[in-house]
């Protein structure tokens, strides 16, 4: 630290009696604080979740487990392996993605830890495997798959949260295209065995360092020249980066995004060869696409082949259930080896909102399949439940030995096909009554040895 003459100032070195004292103060005030949130908080309304996020539980939950599922087994065929990266990490992962993108400038969930290090919740997962992929450099190929959570501080309306579940793939290590084919044949692959009909994969090439700068002036002039039109926010983007202005929605700005340059006029040889390829590959596979030269993508990692997709069921603000491309410069820009990259990621949220307005991937359903009335007094549906779910089967039960009716209407509301009843007859018996609860096949006495087959002809354990 230096004074107003340029002299260090004398550091003030704490006793360790004085560090102690100075811990406790600043722990005082923490404790002091919290109280005094805590107390704000129960004077107010009850607490809600964050604006911009959602409760999800069963089924809904069980239905984002089914889809993560059906993700992994489409992707691990193709070899690809599961990675679980921290949600936080260092901010710079981050700036990466582009200082001009609304995701780095507006949206970052950015905060000091206790230790003064500037952290982000992830708004994305590619720069995080990048990042993990230089920490660790794994031999090459690298194929990974991966899902959770992400963060952006978004204004949320259908279909847009400020935390929602992206599942990705992302593969290091090769510029072969039919690399590009692969990746974007895995994401239609997955929506078909979903059951989505109606999503158009839309493809572009942004072309590389060595083309683009001819096309950004080409593109940044061509806006200069029209800059009294364009709306207000769309002359400030072309301040910080031209491409970015072809993103914008607004309608002032669409006749001229219309009439600009493309880039497809100015890809070299080599990448124009490189974009025929993914596009005979995809022929090839016959995953059907339209050409959207004007897509360019939220982030500023991207080279070469770029690609969403739209789901065409949802209103058009956002229809985009997924989206990626190529990255060749992002290992190098996070400290490791020129290494070329392609991915995407999915948005579970919207894609799940896609999968109701088609009518398909409908929600699983999650009733037991037995539940236990036990009126006998002695404790008998601890153990059988214990049974039943060792054998495979998911069994509930009834709590603080509550009369037969009462039971009998917890059962009902768990949805169970069927009720096992054991009242001091059943025990004395050794056996257990099943009750049929949702067809007209009554009841019958069984044996407690000869539950378990009986059960597994009634039903399919889980
Ligand atoms: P992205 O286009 O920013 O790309 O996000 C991918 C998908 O995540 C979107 O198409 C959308 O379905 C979903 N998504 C994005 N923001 C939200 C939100 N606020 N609420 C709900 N869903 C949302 C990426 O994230 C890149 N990392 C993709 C990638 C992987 N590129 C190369 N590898």
């Amino acid at each position: 630290m230096r004074n107003k003459a340029g002299m260090s100032a004398p550091v003030l070195q704490l006793t360790p009696l004085g560090r102690w004292h100075k811990k406790q103060f600043l722990a005082d005030g923490l404790v002091r604080r919290r109280a005094e949130l805590a107390s704000r908080s129960v004077a107010s309304s009850s607490f809600q979740a964050p604006k911009g996020t959602r409760d999800i539980f069963a089924p809904q939950s069980t239905r984002q487990r089914t889809l993560i599922d059906l993700f992994a087994d489409t992707v691990e065929r193709a070899n690809y392996g599961q990675i679980s990266t921290p949600i936080f990490e260092e901010i710079g992962v981050f700036l990466r993605l582009g200082e001009s993108t609304d995701v780095v400038t507006k949206e970052m969930y950015d905060f000091e830890d206790k230790d003064g290090r500037h952290m982000a919740l992830r708004p994305e997962l590619t720069a995080s495997v990048v990042r993990a992929f230089v920490q660790h450099r794994p031999t090459l190929p690298w194929k990974v798959w991966y899902e959770g959570p992400q963060f952006r501080y978004e204004k949320p309306q259908a279909g847009r949260y400020r935390q929602f579940t992206q599942v990705g793939i992302e593969a290091l290590g090769t510029s072969d295209p039919e690399l590009d084919v692969e990746v974007i044949s895995l994401a239609a692959d997955f929506y078909q065995r979903l059951g989505l009909r109606d999503v158009t994969l839309l493809l572009n090439s942004l072309g590389d360092p060595t083309c683009r700068p001819a096309y950004l002036e080409a593109l940044e002039t061509y806006f200069r020249d029209r800059i009294g039109d364009l709306s207000e926010q769309s002359a400030v983007t072309l301040e910080t980066n031209p491409l970015r202005v072809l993103d914008s929605k607004r309608p002032q700005d669409q006749p001229i995004i219309d009439d600009a340059p493309l880039m497809a006029d100015y890809l070299s040889p080599e990448l124009t060869e490189h974009f025929g390829r993914v596009r005979s590959g995809l022929d090839q596979l016959e995953v059907s696409y339209e050409l959207s030269p004007r897509l360019v993508r939220g982030l500023d990692y991207y080279t070469l082949t770029t690609f969403e997709f739209a789901a065409n069921a949802l209103t058009s603000s956002q229809n985009a259930v997924g989206g990626g491309g190529r990255y060749d410069g992002l290992a190098a820009s996070l400290g490791g080896p020129d290494t070329p990259g392609i991915g995407f990621a999915l948005g579970v949220d919207r894609i799940l909102l896609a999968c109701d307005a088609e009518g398909t991937f409908p929600e699983p359903t999650t009733a037991p399949d037995v539940f236990v009335i036990d009126v006998s007094g002695a404790n008998v549906a601890l153990s059988l439940t214990a049974e039943l779910r060792t054998a495979g089967f998911t069994a509930d039960r009834a709590w603080d030995n509550r009369s037969m009716k009462a039971q009998m209407k917890a059962s009902d509301r768990s949805g169970a096909p069927y009720g096992l009843i054991i009242g001091e007859d059943e025990v004395a018996a050794n056996s257990v009554t099943v009750r049929d609860l949702r067809g007209d096949t009554g009841q019958q006495l069984v044996a407690r040895d000869d539950l378990i087959s009986t059960l597994l002809g009634l039903l399919d354990p889980k």
